[in-house]
């Protein structure tokens, strides 16, 4: 399978936002990565359905969509309305994780499961074959911008284990801290999915940057 990049939104212009997203389309990336943040779960506020509808009004590829949020079953629903392909709940806030991923599931969503940086793969045995994708946090959630912490990679060849020990077909998504300096070697290891923000919405020419992260990684 060809390996994907998927920008974070949450580093885009927001006085822009369409031009931001345009961009996207035009770009080789594959997903638009859209943070949600409460301000509970971690600690910073990012934007909510408003926005979200703005962001689905302009983009013409999957939208990704990342809850940093407790109670995410709360607002399965109005996901999916939102047009969310993918959606991606926390283990850290679900007492219910088997039944939430079949909420979003029946909602016509492909069900994602992040972990933070210190969350075991090993909580995912018994339930990777009903994820289809699987977020490890490379940073702590929260904030764009972070310096990637280098124990990801020890998770990623423990998922992949895991993945291929239960011939599941779960993706591996990376999300914070990635650049072209860790990109390739991501993938050696065995992820799918590069999520990106401050490295390509910071640099001179974004469409360029991720022309270069994709030729990287594939
Ligand atoms: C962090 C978010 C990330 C973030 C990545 O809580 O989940 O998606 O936008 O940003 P960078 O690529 O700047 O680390
Ligand atoms: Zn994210």
């Amino acid at each position: 399978m060809k390996k994907l990049i998927a920008p974070s939104i949450l580093a885009a212009d927001f006085g822009n936002l369409e031009r931001d997203c345009k961009m996207i389309n035009e770009s080789s990336a594959d997903w638009f990565h859209i943070d949600i943040m409460d301000g509970v779960f971690v600690p910073n506020i990012s934007f909510g359905m408003p926005v979200l509808a703005s962001i689905n009004n302009h983009a013409e590829k999957p939208l990704d969509v990342h809850l940093m949020i407790v109670n995410p079953d709360r607002y399965i629903k109005k996901f999916s309305d939102l047009n969310a392909e993918i959606l991606t709940i926390h283990y850290e806030v679900c007492d219910h994780l088997h039944r939430s991923i079949q909420e979003i599931k029946s909602n016509g969503m492909k069900a994602g499961v992040a972990l933070n940086p210190h969350t075991p793969i090993s909580v995912l045995d018994s339930i990777i074959n009903d994820i289809d994708l699987v977020c490890l946090m490379s940073v702590n959630p929260g904030f764009g911008g972070q310096k990637f912490i280098k124990n990801t990679f020890k998770k990623i060849r423990a998922l992949k284990t895991l993945i291929d020990t239960k011939n599941s077909n779960t993706l591996i998504e990376i999300d914070g801290g990635v650049t072209d300096q860790n990109a390739k070697e991501l993938i050696e290891t065995g992820a799918d999915v590069l999520v990106a923000g401050s490295f390509v919405f910071k640099s001179n020419n974004p469409l360029d940057t991720i022309t270069n992260l994709k030729s990287i990684i594939n």
